[in-house]
């Protein structure tokens, strides 16, 4: 089968449209023939690889597949061949404590799939192998590359919104990295919760789109002073929630926007992991840093709700063939995109 492959960390050089073997369905698991798949910067973190983290080579990447069941392992009761699906991100044990109580988040053998699994395994390929309870039947109003986006950046902004930070009605609620995949999600969600969805992003088209996506005000980062505009908005009182992925570069001002009693939750750190914190600010400020990853399937089924209803755009702008995952991958990279970027595999 045709996959995009990766033998060794690296740039995108590394990323190679090639021959790999087809995989079979183990116990507990279907083989889908994959339609799409969806783009996340977590691909582009398990290329360049982490530190401390191993990731086992060759490598297929892409968490987020839409595709077919062609092939049913033991065991599997709840699939059949030619059924539709979308994938949940957690491969999990699915037998321990965590499992059993719904948080395979927090299982020990909890691994993103297409991001920690191999080797080979992710959705960039024409066939995969997953565990059948990641599956859910495919939202039927969606084409194949939005279903394949409604997955991993859907699931870990209603975890973090939700779950983690417990956004009220009428929270104000900053939003850095607000166009790209998991900041437009949480523009529609905060939006949906009756809480105003301040975005930030880097440029008048990405602000245009933030605004599509329901945001009640757009600041432009490397022009204002953010802080300053968010004391202004706020009528000087600072936001109730902070949502973050981008990290290092943005924290101080993060915790300069805040309320007293306000909450920072974040799942990622584009810029670097290793910011300077004042800790003064933590008991003065009285806040709360939260980390989220991820989501459990049953944050996901409320997540999926939304979309089934069509009160949430899955906002793919951008569709690539599986042979040029490279290009989406160097868009992301550049930031030249907005929204979902998805693959459409043949
Ligand atoms: N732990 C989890 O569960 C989880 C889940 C999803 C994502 N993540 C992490 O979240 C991050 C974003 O993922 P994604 O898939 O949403 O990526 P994405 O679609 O590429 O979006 C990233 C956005 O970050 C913004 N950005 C990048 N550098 C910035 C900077 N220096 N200052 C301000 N904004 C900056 C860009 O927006 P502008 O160009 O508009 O500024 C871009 O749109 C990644 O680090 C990813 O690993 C973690
Ligand atoms: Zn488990």
């Amino acid at each position: 089968m045709k996959a995009v492959v990766f033998t060794e960390h690296g740039d995108l050089d590394v990323l190679k449209y090639t021959d790999a073997p087809e995989p079979a369905a183990g116990p507990g698991e279907v083989v889908l023939r994959m339609r799409a798949a969806a783009c996340n910067f977590n691909d582009i973190w398990a290329r360049k690889g982490l530190p401390r983290v191993s990731l086992p080579l060759p490598h297929i990447s892409g968490t987020d597949g839409a595709g077919e069941v062609v092939e049913v392992g033991a065991g599997v009761g709840n699939l059949k061949i030619g059924d539709e699906v979308i994938t949940y991100p957690v491969n999990a044990c699915r037998r321990c404590d965590a499992c059993l109580a719904g948080e395979e988040v927090f299982c020990k053998e909890m691994r993103i799939w297409g991001f920690q699994t191999g080797p080979l395994e992710g959705a960039y390929a024409e066939y995969a192998n997953v565990q059948a309870a990641q599956c859910h039947p495919r939202p039927a109003h969606l084409s194949w590359a939005e279903a394949a986006a409604t997955s991993t950046s859907l699931l870990s902004v209603w975890r973090m919104l939700v779950t983690r930070a417990k956004v009220q009605p009428a929270d104000q609620v900053l939003i850095w990295g607000a166009s790209g995949g998991t900041g437009s999600f949480a523009v529609q969600l905060t939006a949906l919760l009756n809480a105003i969805p301040i975005a930030v992003t880097s440029s008048e088209e990405k602000a245009r789109f933030c605004e599509e996506m329901g945001a009640a005000h757009v600041l432009l980062h490397d022009r204002q002073d953010v802080a300053a505009e968010v004391r202004r908005i706020t009528g000087g009182r600072g936001v109730d929630v902070v949502f973050d992925h981008v990290g290092q570069e943005v924290w101080s001002t993060s915790v300069e926007s805040l309320r007293w009693g306000g909450t920072i939750v974040i799942c990622g750190a584009t810029t670097g992991y290793k910011p300077t914190i004042d800790l003064r600010y933590l008991w003065n400020k009285q806040l709360s840093f939260l980390g989220s990853h991820i989501g459990t399937r049953r944050e996901w089924l409320h997540a999926l709700k939304l979309v089934e209803q069509k009160r949430l755009r899955v906002p793919v702008t951008r569709v690539y063939p599986l042979a040029e995952v490279k290009e989406a991958q160097r868009a992301m990279e550049e930031r030249k995109l907005l929204g979902k970027l998805a693959i459409e595999v043949a």
